[in-house]
């Protein structure tokens, strides 16, 4: 019987996710461990070190009652019945691999943590997204005790977005447990499998072999950045016959096979995952002698690079092919709305390649600008002197030759463009990195305006 969960990584999936499992199941304790101090302090302050709509109210209910963060000891180790590694697997950035496999040293030495200090029989979990046949590597590893003692590795990725993941935990479209296909195996995925049912129909509740639960994982973040690669590139398509990628995607959306969520174009997909998770697809199959394969799946990625530099050619061309010492307002840093991760957010790209081209920048986001200084810090030739942060994006605007729309965050669709126009200057551009505002009321103001997979709206 589970009674004691303890979880290996604070992070954007270790918090909210071990949040929303105390607050359902009230009959478990859950202690969350990391190795950084200021981040268990940050969890353990007013001030989440996450941003997500509706993570606060579920950690202040929980907090203290049946949700500790706390530094990692051994004593927590050893008192836990079910461990779940949710430590960062970022791309390597170092030797073999470097570029595209996945760093598993935080991974590895999680395990052998757990090795040191775990009770024999205590279940582990890998939450975090992994190469395939991870789960093997770490059994290996922990069942090298003499004693004899079987640890059972589960694998249960995690499919929460960002900006919605209290709402994905709350009602997840399925939850995955990989085991060994041993009875002791499934006695494990099984007891893992008590813990959702708390809150998670039993239907939706999937049990699969380890490897295919590891590369279920992979594949649905390949097939869900390829969906944006591929609307991405019919976008350069329209832009190029005066077809409207908004009303392509309206329409073959409506194909059932097809399906209307993820056909959204725009400057491309960030976030922590779907790059770093093809590279690392990509890399297993080459590794595995798939060179056609891997060649396929970094296909996905390089149309999203591609995208990125063709908005940042688009703004330059439309700006009289200079924008050196014009301030252009950036509206928008996060990867994504509703998020204040800016991990891989198209807006580092766009921005620094614009501060290569000696533009001025005004940012602006409503949760974002502090992660945006750190991102955006230390680039050559003093950069950052030519960057602002500003909360406000009327102040943001004001005096720019452009407002640059990163991130399509609600309340920048909201905002008084007739204000924003009277206090640029002239000729006033917007340009459109996700399709969020009215184009046909900004070009009446009197905007040019320059959007995703549309014929730019000029007035000249
Ligand atoms: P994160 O960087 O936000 O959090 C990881 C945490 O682990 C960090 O706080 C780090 O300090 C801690 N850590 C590293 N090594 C440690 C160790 N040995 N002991 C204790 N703590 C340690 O990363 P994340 O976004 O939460 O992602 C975690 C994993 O989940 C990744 O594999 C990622 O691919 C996967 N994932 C992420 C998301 C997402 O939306 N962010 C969604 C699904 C899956
Ligand atoms: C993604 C997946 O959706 C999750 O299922 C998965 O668990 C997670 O990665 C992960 O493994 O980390 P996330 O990156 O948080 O979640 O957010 P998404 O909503 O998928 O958006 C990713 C990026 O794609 C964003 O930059 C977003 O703006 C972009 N996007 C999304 C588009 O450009 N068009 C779309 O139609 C949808």
């Amino acid at each position: 019987m589970i009674r004691n969960i303890l979880c290996i990584g604070a992070g954007y999936v270790g918090g909210p996710t071990m949040a929303l499992i105390a607050d359902r199941c009230p009959d478990v304790r859950l202690t969350v461990v990391d190795t950084n101090p200021d981040k268990i302090a940050q969890w353990n302050s007013e001030r989440l070190p996450v941003f997500e709509p509706g993570l606060d109210a579920i950690v202040r209910r929980a907090r203290g009652r049946n949700l500790f963060f706390a530094p990692i000891t051994p004593q927590a180790i050893a008192d836990a019945d079910l461990i779940f590694i949710c430590v960062n697997t970022p791309t390597k950035e170092y030797g073999e691999g470097a570029g595209m496999a996945a760093d598993l040293q935080y991974w590895e030495k999680s395990t052998r943590t757990i090795l040191a200090h775990a009770r024999p029989g205590t279940i582990v979990v890998e939450k975090s997204t992994v190469p395939v046949r991870t789960a093997e590597a770490v059994s290996r590893i922990l069942n090298l005790n003499p004693d004899g003692t079987k640890y059972q590795v589960l694998s249960n990725p995690e499919f929460l977005s960002e900006g919605t993941a209290i709402r994905d935990l709350a009602a997840p479209d399925r939850v995955l447990i990989g085991s060994e296909r041993s009875v002791e195996g499934l006695a494990a995925a099984h007891e893992l499998g008590w813990v959702y049912e708390h809150w998670v129909p039993k239907d939706r509740i999937v049990y699969t072999s380890v490897w295919s639960a590891e590369l279920s994982k992979l594949a649905a973040n390949a097939l869900l950045a390829q969906r944006i690669s591929s609307i991405n590139a019919i976008a350069a398509v329209c832009e190029r016959t005066d077809a409207d990628v908004t009303e392509i995607s309206r329409a073959i959306g409506m194909d059932p096979r097809i399906g209307g969520r993820f056909l959204d174009a725009g400057v491309g997909f960030g976030g922590s995952c779907f790059r770093k998770d093809i590279l690392n697809l990509a890399y297993l199959c080459g590794e595995a002698g798939l060179g056609e394969v891997a060649q396929y799946w970094l296909s996905v990625v390089h149309m999203n690079d591609y995208r990125i530099s063709r908005f940042v050619k688009g703004i330059l061309d439309h700006l009289f092919n200079t924008v050196a010492d014009k301030k252009l307002a950036i509206f928008g840093f996060s990867f994504k709305p509703e998020t204040n991760d800016v991990r891989d957010a198209p807006a580092i790209r766009i921005c620094t390649r614009l501060l290569q081209e000696q533009a001025r920048l005004a940012i602006s986001d409503p949760q974002a600008l502090e992660n945006a200084r750190r991102a955006l810090a230390g680039l050559p030739g003093q950069a950052d002197e030519r960057v602002a942060y500003e909360p406000d994006p009327y102040r943001a605007a004001s005096d720019a030759d452009a407002v640059v729309l990163v991130t399509q965050w609600p309340q920048f669709k909201a905002l008084d463009y007739e204000r924003i126009y009277a206090s640029m200057k002239k000729p006033a551009f917007v340009f459109d990195g996700r399709n969020l505002l009215d184009h046909e009321r900004l070009y009446g103001i009197g905007f040019n305006v320059v959007a995703i997979g549309k014929s730019p709206r000029l007035h000249f």
